[in-house]
């Protein structure tokens, strides 16, 4: 279909960027973040340029809740934005949390397709009378409110249009038109925007947002054509975090923005530079890595290896190149780092590499940073952001801590691992063997802190190359259908595997004693 004449709102340049790693991407399977990694995210989100973070989901848990309400009290530019289902309980919940904010949204949806009403048992008149209470109730509450008919791809255009007539008419200021599902197709997707300025009553009065999920792997593709319709905010994760297949990258739209503006002439406020900073922070504490050919942000997006590549980047770098890596943050060199390296030579190289830090932090890095060049010769860069990695994920408070673990291997015989552990604070040992260094050590942390949770994935790769690199392990643990991550880096494997496994334990402790830690302390001790 072709579009009506531009409306006020679609013919602005400027997209705002609404980051839901912390809520959609936290969704997907095994990617839990604990509440100081969540805050650490938002401060970056936040100092990116990025306009609206949306934290959490508040009346989820009240982990959830303490998160959102913090991030919204730190917050220094972006508006904060928290979830809430289509009922006043959970938009009460959700405005307690995000009215620290200096600048507050709630997001309130509801399931607008068939297939939706089915489940919710409410006829097409039914969701109308629902949908105006709610919002409206949101809207008393706080002057910015966003909605979403979940499932929009697949709802009936004419109940579409009604549905955001009556958002808009009960006072909501942003409608997102989400692909839940991840059905849609480019031109489809533009045209169902198109669709909704040219016939909703009051739809260039508010902001149109895409939210596309990447099941057939075309969220990029269909954010970028609902902007050329007319939506001005595009809702994306870092890595492309999310459910399933996840959801829009914010790296690939923001880079598309930006080195094709002379077919899309949009703008955003991000600082392009900070990119592979949150992108290595948000794969270190969600425990996903991120995949080497991954646009914009893949260990392989900049590397050429083919001597015809390499020789026409030698003459001229456009050749093979369409953006600079230091746009989106990546170091120019690859200075090779080493034991007598100093405090100063870290910080400017960690800084190459996208991690501004405090000197307090610097210290602690700068720790870990000796002891590994102690063991290591040359620490490259790969190695050092497996150690930011480390650093990252690293707290004091756990749980579970690895105080020491020995590992006797031989030819013959099962081999035998010896581990002390702190389990809530109490000094623990154990004894115990298995089938190899990695299955005793595993059964000798079961042994201290028994669970029912099954190993779902244990992958190994190396960091660098040479037979004393770096060995970064993930681990899931699945228990009760929940999933929990762990990553770990170390030049000794077998250690690095017991960090990475007590890394998701820990993670599974939080997520199922939350608020309720001291009595699990106290059963442990
Ligand atoms: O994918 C979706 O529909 C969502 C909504 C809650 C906006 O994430
Ligand atoms: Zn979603």
């Amino acid at each position: 279909m072709t579009s009506s004449a531009p409306t006020l709102a679609a013919q602005q340049d400027r997209v705002l960027i609404f980051d839901t790693t912390l809520r959609d991407g936290e969704q997907s399977p095994g990617a839990t973040m604990t509440h100081a990694e969540k805050l650490d995210i938002a401060a970056l989100l936040d100092e990116m340029g990025v306009d609206i973070i949306e934290a959490g989901f508040p009346i989820a848990s009240d982990g959830d809740f303490q998160a959102v309400s913090e991030i919204a009290k730190n917050a220094q530019n972006a508006v904060i934005c928290g979830l809430a289902r289509a009922n006043f309980a959970d938009i009460d919940r959700c405005w307690e949390a995000v009215r620290h904010a200096a600048r507050p949204r709630i997001h309130t949806f509801i399931g607008t397709s068939p297939l939706h009403r089915e489940i919710t048992a409410l006829d097409q008149d039914g969701m109308i009378t629902k949908i105006h209470e709610t919002v409206s109730h949101a809207r008393n509450l706080c002057d910015n409110v966003q909605w979403s008919p979940m499932d929009a791809t697949r709802t009936e255009h004419d109940y579409l249009c009604r549905v955001v007539e009556t958002a808009i008419k009960a006072g909501a200021t942003t409608i997102n038109i989400p692909d839940t599902v991840g059905y849609t197709y480019p031109r489809e997707s533009a045209d169902l925007i198109a669709m909704l300025l040219e016939r909703v009553p009051g739809a260039d009065t508010i902001i149109f947002a895409t939210h596309c999920h990447n099941d057939l792997g075309m969220a990029t593709a269909n954010a970028l054509a609902a902007v050329e319709a007319g939506a001005r905010q595009i809702e994306c994760t870092i890595n492309g975090l999310g459910e399933r297949a996840g959801n829009t990258a914010l790296e690939e739209v923001v880079m598309a923005l930006r080195v094709r503006n002379d077919i899309l002439p949009y703008r955003t406020g991000i600082d392009t530079t900070k990119i592979m900073g949150i992108s290595r922070m948000v794969s270190a504490v969600s425990g996903f890595p991120v995949q080497y050919n991954k646009a914009v942000v893949g260990k392989n997006a900049f590397a050429h290896e083919s001597g015809i590549h390499q020789d026409g980047m030698l003459k001229n770098k456009e050749t093979f190149e369409i953006m600079r890596p230091e746009d989106v943050g990546l170091a120019a060199t690859n200075l090779v780092m080493g034991k007598h390296s100093g405090r100063a030579a870290l910080r400017a190289k960690l800084s190459e590499l996208g991690y501004e830090l405090g000197d307090n932090q610097l210290k602690d890095v700068f720790v870990r940073f000796k002891a590994l060049a102690d063991r290591k010769k040359e620490v490259y860069d790969d190695d050092l952001i497996a150690l930011m990695a480390e650093a990252n994920t690293a707290d004091e408070d756990a749980f579970l801590q690895i105080r020491r673990l020995r590992v006797i291997c031989g030819t013959d015989g099962p081999q035998e691992a010896e581990l002390t552990m702190t389990v809530g604070g109490t000094e623990k040992f154990v004894d115990a063997t298995g089938d190899g260094p990695v299955d005793a050590t595993f059964n000798a942390v079961k042994m201290l802190f028994a669970h029912d949770a099954k190993l779902e994935l244990y992958q190994v790769h190396a960091v660098t190359e040479g037979t004393d690199a770096q060995a970064t392990v993930s681990v899931r643990l699945k228990l009760d259908g929940v999933v929990y991550s762990g990553q770990s880096s170390d030049t000794d494997t077998v250690v690095a595997s017991a960090k990475a496994y007590v890394n998701a334990l820990n993670r599974l402790i939080l997520h199922r004693h939350r608020g309720n830690l001291s009595a699990l302390m106290t059963s442990a001790g």
